[in-house]
């Protein structure tokens, strides 16, 4: 049996299309949805990742403020930034491009941003609701592997699920997001014993690791008609791969993300869905859970 490839980009289109259609609706109204982005110092891969959220926006109607600041950036600096942007009822959402330079305190500057234009989803406000299932903007990467679920009509009650990491930006926000929709969720981390035993257990597998000279998930530690999600970024044989062995995996996998074409280009996605989102609240247009 040969695997269905889940077709990030395809999926990531068509969320691609309703935001765009929502955009043009929001300006009928008068509102021009606008992202504003900020980036601290000189790191190269940041400042692409800037770039192609600016160039998205543009394609789909949400105009973007630039905030390119230099490196000796003080916390004083960013917080009146944020404040400004908090304030400034022309932006509707405020991503901070991480990571920060080290000076200054992440989680204090996410803290900062107003929870209505928190377009990623992680202030501490956004993660409680998120835990208590009532988030409007969720992190982006879970929720857009949530839409790949909904898009291939994967269920996922009662389902097994493993997620191989526990960070705030990947598997915490997923845990909850899998929990609401009555899986049974195990995290699993570079402490878990037996990693292998959980993941041939399960009917689901998200792993997000980002380092194949540590792990690799290899076709031997999946069960035959598993879903296997591939959230890593790593580099192999100098090429963008992720953490799974996808040519072997899909083999056995009902369905398999690739990487690249898979998380990514949702990853990107919501977060427009996100601002188009942002947009509505500010004009008390959206309520939806
Ligand atoms: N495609 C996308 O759109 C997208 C979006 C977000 C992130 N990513 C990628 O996803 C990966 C994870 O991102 P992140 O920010 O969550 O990174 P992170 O904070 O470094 O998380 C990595 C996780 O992997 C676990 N881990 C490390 N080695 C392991 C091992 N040998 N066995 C089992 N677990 C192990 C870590 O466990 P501990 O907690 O015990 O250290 C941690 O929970 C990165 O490659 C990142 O680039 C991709």
């Amino acid at each position: 049996m040969t695997g269905q490839k889940i077709d990030g980009i395809a999926v990531a289109n068509s969320v691609k299309d309703r935001v765009r259609a929502a955009a043009t609706e929001l300006k009928k109204e008068g509102i021009e949805p606008c992202l504003a982005t900020v980036l601290v110092g000189d790191n190269q891969a940041s400042a692409s990742y800037v770039t192609s959220k600016q160039k998205d926006c543009a394609d789909v109607g949400i105009a973007t403020k630039d905030h390119r600041l230099p490196q000796s950036f003080s916390q004083k600096e960013l917080d009146s930034l944020i404040d400004l942007l908090n304030n400034d009822k022309t932006v509707h959402g405020i991503l901070v491009q991480l990571p920060l330079p080290d000076h200054l305190d992440e989680f204090s500057i996410i803290s900062r941003i107003s929870p209505i234009k928190d377009v990623d989803g992680l202030t501490p406000y956004n993660m409680g609701l998120l835990a208590s299932g009532k988030a409007i903007l969720k992190p982006c990467t879970p929720s857009g592997i949530m839409e790949l679920f909904d898009y291939y009509d994967i269920d996922l009650s009662g389902k097994d699920v493993v997620i191989i990491n526990r960070s705030n930006l990947v598997g915490k926000p997923l845990y909850h997001l899998m929990l609401e929709k009555n899986a049974t969720v195990t995290t699993c981390h570079s402490k878990t014993k037996d990693l292998k035993s959980h993941c041939l257990e399960a009917d689901i597998i998200i792993s997000a690791v980002g380092d194949r000279s540590k792990f690799t998930l290899t076709d031997n530690m999946v069960k035959d008609g598993a879903v296997v999600i591939d959230v890593g970024t790593s580099r192999l044989d100098g090429k963008l791969a992720g953490d799974v062995d996808y040519d072997n995996v899909i083999k056995k996998a009902s369905y398999a993300t690739p990487v690249p074409g898979g998380v990514g280009p949702m990853t990107r996605a919501m977060l427009l869905k996100n601002t188009i989102t942002a947009a509505s609240i500010s004009k008390g247009i959206v309520t939806n859970r």
